[in-house]
């Protein structure tokens, strides 16, 4: 028997009495009584939660559901109604790429979502993390599930020194000699909930753990320091200027972004190529008045911009008018955040 067999019992007596209730989540007295999750609930929860927390995650969750109940309604949606939908949960390759998959379960598998990861991966925007959740959480397959929580919690349970992101293949392959035959989708989330709540990034609360036992690090004091990370270097700061041109009854010159590059296909604000030092690139001659800045950090870099303000000219060509309140909830955040300073400010000219 392998070290798994003595570690899932353990973190599944405790997911047992402590697993958080999430709306996704089918509770794992439901499980055992044989309630299945429905695929498309945890395929979507699963692109939501990368890279998003679940506190950010729910609201979206929810309302997508209420609005697209399932996978056949969300691909007869239109994508803009998505991408707006996406609106604030960042990264929106996810966006296009849920609304593509959506379309390609719905038309080609009938609305079935397949049970394989192999299978899973072939979806647009389903990669091995995301068709292990779903093959373990949707299908109770045994699929190793390794995200960033997973990657922590391994690195503490085994004592791994080494840095990551080196690291990773050892970690992941702890992970996949951990799972279990026996409630593979139980377990999965089991890890995760631990890692959400327990073997957090800072001050992990070992005491009650129900790993403290057999944890490596624990006995050696190290559960603080992993995992260890190789030294990151400082991201660039990149600018540029947003300019809110407004019509003086409350709406907002807006464009929408080519598909390819970052915030792809979203609705924004006209705005200067960000670089080190941009060209000026407002949508039409005017006198632009600045009426302050707003940072948003990026995966790569920190951005700074600085919001101008015009009233719209006769010269403005492309784009569309929106009211501004209803293009704040539309836009990626850091447009949502240059739109809001404007509002408030009293020389934007909106109202
Ligand atoms: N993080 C990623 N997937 C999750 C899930 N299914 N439940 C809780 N947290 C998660």
């Amino acid at each position: 028997m392998g070290a798994g067999a003595a570690l899932a019992p353990l973190i599944l007596e405790w997911y047992d009495r402590h697993h958080r209730d999430l709306p996704w989540r089918v509770p794992p007295a439901a499980r055992a009584a044989g309630v299945r999750p429905d695929p498309y609930h945890v395929w979507l929860s699963e692109v939501m939660l990368q890279q998003t927390t679940v506190a950010a995650a729910t609201g979206h969750f929810l309302r997508f559901l209420g609005r697209w109940p399932d996978v056949h309604a969300l691909a007869a949606a239109p994508r803009e109604a998505v991408l707006a939908a996406w609106a604030g949960l960042g990264y929106y390759a996810r966006a296009r790429n849920l609304h593509a998959c959506a379309g390609e379960v719905s038309a080609r598998l009938g609305g079935r979502f397949p049970e394989t990861e192999e299978e899973l991966r072939r979806l647009p925007g389903v990669g091995p993390y995301t068709a292990a959740a779903i093959a373990a959480i949707a299908f109770d397959r045994p699929a190793a599930v390794v995200d960033g929580n997973v990657e922590r919690v391994m690195a503490r349970l085994f004592a791994e020194r080494e840095p990551l992101p080196a690291v990773k293949p050892r970690l992941g392959a702890h992970a996949a000699r951990l799972t279990p035959q026996l409630r593979p989708g139980d377990y999965a989330q089991a890890v995760m909930d631990l890692g959400a709540t327990i073997c957090t990034p800072r001050s992990p609360a070992c005491g009650i753990c129900p790993w403290r036992e057999p944890c490596a690090a624990r006995a050696r004091g190290l559960q603080a320091a992993l995992p260890a990370r190789a030294a990151r270097t400082a991201k660039p700061v990149r600018h540029g200027a947003v300019y809110v041109a407004s019509d003086g009854a409350g709406r907002v010159l807006t464009v929408r972004r080519p598909d390819a590059g970052l915030l792809g296909g979203m609705l924004a604000l006209p705005c200067d190529e960000w670089a080190e030092t941009p060209a000026p690139m407002p949508p039409f001659e005017a006198e632009w008045r600045d009426l302050g800045e707003v940072t948003h950090t990026f995966t790569h870099f920190h951005l700074r911009l600085t919001v101008k303000a015009a009233p719209l000219g006769a010269s403005a060509t492309g784009g569309e008018l929106a009211p501004a309140r209803a293009a704040i909830a539309a836009m990626p955040t850091v447009f949502a955040k240059a739109l809001r300073l404007a509002l408030t400010h009293p020389d934007s000219g909106i109202a």
